[in-house]
């Protein structure tokens, strides 16, 4: 989707929809707008009166030999210059300012509205595409308003300008050297849809080459490439994309010049077409020569307005090709949104219901261009159920565990409670209420969750616990990491809570990460608290502490947690053993051994790969 097809470009109309859309977001700046208008005109008119001003000085001047009008001329020269180059500035400054202040509201509110997106839209869209709408595409839509539209409205006005004093001054010469014009316009409108070609394929390009540059260096991706030895096939892979780049570069720089070159040979054609003929007419006295050099400049103007308007269409179209796809990301609809009088989930006693809930995830693409796989090679699988008729309630201040196999759905089913995905079927009620009807805001302040890999900015300790609540002091951070059991590491970092954690913290290990990430959650105060266990980093010594870590951050408040260490798992008030998207088993840990099933071969085999870690 990135490379639009030129002749799709060439073929679509403008879409009355976009326009009026693009108006929208032009609609704050129409002073400005206006004011850019008169500038442009301005500009068209003062840069008529040098040539007009030489014919004077060649015509009255000289031949009257009058210094004083020489001079008076030649000031005024000057003078039309200076405002020639104040009204030039002055143009740039409007459009830079209605250019960047669209490029602003544009990525605030797409910036915004990316984010109130439900996680579903995350998991499925390639970050790099994305990130490539929030500036290529809307660059290109910034150019759309001022680049190409400006172009466009100033051409426009410099071709009447100049068209017309040709006219008033000796119009059958400028016929005469509109003769010259298809040999030029002809090929400049090849050359232009080449070039719109070229550049769409330079995005293209660029966009993947940039794709694998940051897939590949962060944390994740680097070790990756190392531990598989891949370091000279990545740099063949990136090198094929590098060149391909290089090829485009250079024929797009040949092409772009090759226009250039032909434009300026016009223009000389025309002028010597201008004096050969208008010579003539001069010799013969039905021409002045000053009007002469007067009408050649103004012939030579013409020709630049008039090629930049026949390639003006192709280019309009491609630039609202960007509108559109920025807006494309806009329109996305957001199914997760509050119900119209949701309520606030304030008070929190702590009842969490699970009333026969079916769920599968959402397979309808959010947005199809930005997933990876494009959709008309994807046809919408039916959706897998993760989880069939899941019925379970669970008490204010109760410890919850929800065991089971992998892929079992266990994180899956703790999704559903703050709402990170909204149920098939069925229910999940808090405090009886069910949490579609809670506004967002307030039941992701009661429920904390730390997920299986837990995720940390690339930022100091103290400003990853802040996120949870940025006017915490520092003795307040502390206190949270001393409960979670991470005090100790702080502090024994060389710059305390202002050292800095990597690329997604990975300077720290995945225990001391999911301990820091426990330590941020407490800062919150949930009253709920969901955890998702990490299935690494189940070495012994550092059970006792994440045990006393969860101690510490579930005291008082209603927890589910997913569970694969016993400790966990044997302190429960209540274990939920979850195969396959049902629960096939609950009670308490001498409840379920004494009943044998799923829940007392998933104890022995815990309880073997903990016994194994503890001696080596
Ligand atoms: N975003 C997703 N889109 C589609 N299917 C998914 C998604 N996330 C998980 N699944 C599928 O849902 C099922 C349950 O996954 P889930 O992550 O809930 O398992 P789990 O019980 O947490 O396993 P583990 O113990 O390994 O973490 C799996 O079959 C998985 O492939
Ligand atoms: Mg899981």
């Amino acid at each position: 989707m990135i490379g639009m097809d030129p002749a799709f470009v060439a073929g679509a109309t403008v879409d009355g929809a976009v326009l009026r859309r693009v108006w929208r977001f032009a609609r704050p700046y129409r002073a400005m707008l206006a004011a850019f208008l008169v500038v442009i005109v301005a500009a068209a008119l003062v840069s008529l009166v040098p040539p007009l001003l030489f014919r004077e000085i060649l015509d009255s001047a000289i031949p009257d030999e009058d210094r004083g009008l020489l001079h008076l001329l030649a000031a005024l020269i000057v003078a039309a210059a200076v405002a020639d180059a104040g009204l030039a500035l002055a143009e740039r400054y409007v459009s830079a300012r209605i250019g960047e202040g669209v490029i602003y509201d544009l990525r605030v509110s797409l910036f915004d509205h990316v984010q109130s997106m439900p996680i579903s839209f995350f998991t499925r869209t390639q970050t790099g595409a994305l990130t490539n709408r929030l500036n290529t595409d809307v660059l290109g839509a910034q150019r759309a308003l001022t680049g190409t539209l400006g172009s466009v409205v100033s051409n426009t006005v410099a071709l009447i300008a100049n068209g017309g004093a040709i006219i008033v001054l000796e119009w059958r010469l400028g016929l005469i050297s509109l003769v010259l014009l298809p040999i030029f316009i002809v090929p400049a409108k090849r050359v232009g849809r080449k070039l719109q070609t070229l550049t769409r394929q330079q995005m293209d390009l660029n966009a993947s080459m940039n794709t694998t540059m940051t897939e590949r260096f962060n944390v994740s991706g680097a070790l990756l490439v190392k531990l598989f030895g891949r370091r000279s096939a990545e740099t063949a892979d990136f090198a094929t994309r590098a060149d391909g780049v290089r090829a485009v570069g250079v024929r797009s720089a040949v092409y772009g010049r090759t226009f250039f070159v032909a434009l300026g040979l016009v223009g000389s054609l025309a002028a010597a077409a201008v004096y050969w003929i208008g010579g003539q007419l001069a010799i013969s006295g039905a021409l002045t020569i000053g009007t002469l050099v007067a009408l050649a400049t103004f012939v030579s103007r013409i020709y630049g307005p008039l090629t930049a308007l026949t390639n003006a269409r192709v280019e309009v179209m491609t630039a609202l090709v960007s509108f559109e796809r920025v807006f494309e990301v806009l329109d996305a609809q957001n199914p997760i949104t509050d119900r119209p009088g949701a309520v606030d989930l304030a008070a929190v006693h702590g009842t969490i219901e699970l009333d026969a809930v079916h769920f599968s995830y959402p397979v309808d693409a959010v947005v199809p261009s930005l997933e990876a796989v494009s959709p008309s090679t994807a046809e919408p699988a039916d959706p897998a159920v993760v989880l069939h008729g899941v019925t379970a309630r669970v008490e204010p201040g109760q410890l919850v565990a929800l065991v089971g196999p992998s892929g079992a759905g266990k994180t899956t089913l703790a999704q559903l409670v703050p709402r990170l995905y909204d149920v098939t079927s069925g229910s999940v009620r808090i405090d009886g209420v069910d949490v579609r009807d809670y506004t967002q805001e307030s039941l992701r302040a009661a429920v904390g969750v730390v997920s299986q890999d837990a995720h940390l900015f690339h930022d100091t300790v103290g400003n990853n616990l802040r996120y949870a609540r940025p006017e915490a002091t520092d003795a307040e951070l502390m206190a949270a990491a001393r409960s979670a059991q991470i005090e100790d590491l702080i502090l024994s970092l060389p710059e305390g809570l202002d050292t800095l954690v990597g690329d997604r913290g990975h300077r720290l290990s995945g225990g001391e990460k999911q301990r820091l990430a426990i330590a941020r959650m407490l800062l919150k105060d949930p009253a709920i608290v969901i955890l998702d266990e990490a299935t690494s980093h189940l070495d012994a010594e550092n059970e006792a502490l994440v045990q006393e870590a969860l101690a510490g951050a579930l005291a008082g408040r209603t927890s589910l947690v997913i569970a694969h260490r016993l400790s966990t798992i044997t302190a429960a008030d209540q274990i939920l053993v979850l195969d396959a998207g049902r629960i096939v088993q609950r009670g308490t840990h001498p409840e379920l051994i004494a009943e044998g099933g799923l829940y007392a071969d998933l104890y022995r085999t815990l309880l073997r790969a903990e016994h194994a870690s503890v001696t080596p």
